[in-house]
């Protein structure tokens, strides 16, 4: 758990990001809202297709935003901004993608796919000092120099993903997006990036937004979770706190998802599944509100009552 929590890298405001066309929109995400604090890894869990991408990328700048403010280091950085800032977006954010085999390059040797966003903002950078940043970064990741030289395709996927994070390394940021960065590679090989990912976070101070769609790895990584549905956020609260207390149905139905130690309780284990046509919000609309301390969750004024009776009788759904 970071020491200095409270002190804001990120924050999303109201984030709406649309496409399509005027006539024809189609609304990606809408009204989401979150802070990321220094040093802490932030979930961001939902299903396929709910819109976890697209946050991403519209924090990179990657996709354009239609409504709201992302602020970081106190900077709104969506919308037109300055080239001195859109240089610093570059370089202090940084994102690893999903699948390592579609990411790199297949092309170009190793050095230049970890060194080419370096050499974007660091021109006139020699080539010397080129070579040690990226030894350095190589090393960072437990790969050693000499694989500079090679290409894409004669590493196994577990040191592909290591490549690609090299790659975000190499700048030198302060904020990382991991955006499914275990979920290609297999089983036997997930811990080992994820203990990479923790070890280089407590080493180099960083601050990640991991993006996953099932949150049964989540629990040991992220100190805050986030819980999307359909593009928007339906419930955020302290890791712990949303195992023990669920409050929204769709994150109940993700963690009735994740399979139980006990083979016995898992055979008989009822899963739960969220239909949000069963919800009539036509005259009650929910709402983001705060329903106890640091947790938060998209509720209507009926929906707010019970969550407030369900925490204050204790009566949780799901089995502890
Ligand atoms: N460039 C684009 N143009 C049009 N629609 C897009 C674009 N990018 C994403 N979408 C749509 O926006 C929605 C959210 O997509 P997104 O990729 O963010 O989902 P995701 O949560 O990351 O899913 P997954 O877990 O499959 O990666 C989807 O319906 C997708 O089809
Ligand atoms: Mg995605």
């Amino acid at each position: 758990m970071p020491s200095d929590k409270q002190d804001v890298l990120l924050q999303v405001r109201d984030l709406e990001v649309r496409f399509g066309t005027k006539r024809r929109p189609f609304i990606a995400v809408q009204g989401v809202n979150f802070d990321i604090y220094k040093g802490e890894t932030f979930g961001l869990v939902g299903e396929s297709g709910s819109g976890k991408t697209t946050i991403g990328r519209a924090i990179i700048r990657i996709n354009p935003t239609s409504a709201g403010d992302i602020i970081f280091k106190g900077e709104k950085i969506n919308g037109p901004i300055s080239k001195e800032l859109d240089r610093k977006v570059t370089q202090q954010i940084q994102m690893i993608f999903q699948d390592p085999m579609a990411s790199l390059n297949e092309r170009a040797k190793v050095d230049y796919i970890v060194s080419e966003g370096l050499m974007n903002v660091a021109k006139d950078m020699p080539r010397q000092e080129r070579e040690k940043s990226v030894a350095e970064a190589l090393a960072d990741v437990g790969l050693l120099p000499e694989f500079a030289s090679r290409f894409p395709h004669e590493f196994s996927g577990g040191q592909r993903q290591r490549i690609g994070i090299a790659r975000s390394l190499i700048m030198e940021p302060e904020f990382i997006i991991a955006d499914e960065p275990i979920s290609a590679l297999d089983v036997s090989i997930r811990a080992q990036v994820l203990n990479l990912l923790s070890h280089l976070q407590r080493k180099k101070g960083l601050t990640y937004l991991f993006i996953a769609h099932d949150l049964s790895v989540m629990r040991f990584i992220c100190d805050r979770i986030a819980v999307i549905h359909k593009g928007q956020i339906v419930e955020l609260s302290e890791t712990e706190q949303l195992f023990a207390n669920p409050l929204h149905p769709y994150t109940q139905a993700l963690l009735s998802a994740i399979p139980l130690p006990d083979p016995l309780l898992e055979r008989n284990k009822e899963l739960m599944i969220y239909d949000p046509a069963c919800h009539d919000y036509t005259t009650d609309k929910p709402t983001w509100q705060e329903i106890e301390p640091n947790h938060f969750v998209l509720a209507n004024r009926q929906e707010r009552d019970s969550y407030l009776h369900r925490i204050a009788t204790c009566d949780w759904p799901l089995p502890k």
